[in-house]
């Protein structure tokens, strides 16, 4: 028997644990997720979220060990992405609310999904919605992380909804953040800011300096994926975190992700590494054999320099590197310089294509990268830590050091 969580007098957990996923789109997520929906029980009971499609008997379960299903006169859709609506309609059928709400842009993404047989009332930013006893309030959070995000306060209990923002992909059956290791829950924040939210980060900043003036006291801030923060110091954290990843402002640090074929651009890429450490930066070497796409978007929080190693096969990149590339692209990572570097065999274009794909996510490219063919000699290592020392001067001009 599957069973809520108690958070507060009113709010309980009944969402669902996803111990299996893996692949968030792209993203790997290797210690699964959760998909959290809120129970909150008042005159009128209001279901927040519900969860992704194939978790709805646990979801029902849940709320079942709280309430009779058929109780909820209220859903509120925070966010349409399927991961927390894909039950939607299931539980409607099932629960038969009074009303459900989303925001503008969420019941057109809802009705486009799902082509709904039921009514969705639209609702505004600071529009309210009492419950009788107390009172929801939404925050309009538009492209945080999509067009129809929204927050959902409750007043009288001083919890934050806030769907995907601050959350994370982490399977447990703690549901407090401070409940599991620290440094577990900092990286996995950390991962899915870089791999989730990145991409909208000025619309992040302007969103937090909207909720400070909001001056909306938080004592629990319950996210749509993984634990709950509750303690006020973790609070602050996470949000002070927001702010600064949103800032997108480069520190000394350097990250040097190749791919390799005969293991020449793989000496390349540690002489390029060597010449940054020497130049006094924080330098992570990642093999792409070894190093998921997510993780190399993770490292590059906080990072200066991009320094990309790549072999050329059949006259174009190497496919791994044209990967990683393309999803760094797509995030949108700002502040960096860098440059392409790379062994080839004859035709060698596998580091100018490299280049043009780090000038088109605004790379401030740094002088010319080394190329060898085949295999390098002693001087083209040396070229490749030069290079490196190079690029560490540019980060210690970037960053004022
Ligand atoms: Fe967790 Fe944007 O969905």
């Amino acid at each position: 028997m599957l069973e809520a969580v108690k958070l507060t007098d009113r709010v309980y957990w009944v969402g669902a644990i996803d111990w299996e996923l893996r692949s968030f789109h792209g993203y790997l997520t290797s210690r699964g997720s959760s998909y959290n929906a809120y129970l909150v029980l008042a005159e009128k009971v209001a279901l927040i979220d519900t969860v992704k499609g194939g978790f709805g008997a646990e979801l029902m379960e849940r709320i079942a060990s709280v309430i009779d299903p058929g109780d909820i006169d209220y859903i509120i859709s925070n966010h349409s992405e399927m991961d927390h609506s894909g039950y939607l309609c299931e539980t409607v059928a099932r629960v038969k609310p009074e009303k459900v709400f989303a925001s503008r842009s969420g019941v057109d993404a809802l009705k486009r999904h799902y082509r709904p047989d039921f009514e969705i009332a639209a609702v505004g930013d600071g529009e309210k919605l009492s419950l009788g006893d107390c009172e929801l309030t939404f925050v309009d959070t538009r492209m945080v992380h999509w067009p129809d995000s929204m927050f959902t306060y409750l007043t009288d209990e001083a919890v934050l909804f806030s769907q995907d923002a601050f959350g994370m992909h982490l399977a447990s059956f703690e549901r407090y953040a401070d409940e599991l290791p620290a440094d577990m829950v900092e990286y996995e924040t950390a991962k899915y800011y870089a791999n989730i939210v990145i991409p909208f980060a000025p619309v992040v900043g302007k969103l937090l300096a909207r909720l400070d003036g909001l001056g909306l006291k938080i004592d629990l801030l319950a996210t749509d994926h993984g634990p709950i923060w509750r303690r006020p110091e973790d609070i602050a954290n996470v949000i002070g975190k927001y702010a600064e990843w949103s800032a997108a402002k480069p520190t000394n640090k350097a990250v040097v992700v190749y791919d390799t074929m005969w293991g020449s651009t793989a000496k390349m890429a540690r002489a390029v590494a060597g010449g940054l450490a020497a130049g006094g930066v924080h330098t992570r070497v990642m093999p792409i054999e070894g190093c998921h796409r997510s993780d190399v978007a993770t490292e590059l929080l906080g990072a200066a320099a991009l320094l990309v190693g790549t072999p050329t096969l059949n006259r174009t990149l190497f496919p791994t590197v044209a990967d990683v590339l393309t999803y760094l692209r797509g995030l949108g990572m700002q502040n960096l310089v860098g440059g392409a570097f790379g062994s080839y065999g004859w035709s060698g274009q596998g580091t100018r294509h490299a280049r043009e794909m780090l000038e088109s996510m605004g790379v401030e490219i740094v002088a010319e990268a080394p190329t060898t063919q085949f295999v390098p000699d002693e001087d083209a290592l040396a070229s490749c830590k030069a290079y490196g020392l190079q690029v560490a001067e540019r980060v210690k001009q970037v960053i004022g050091g």
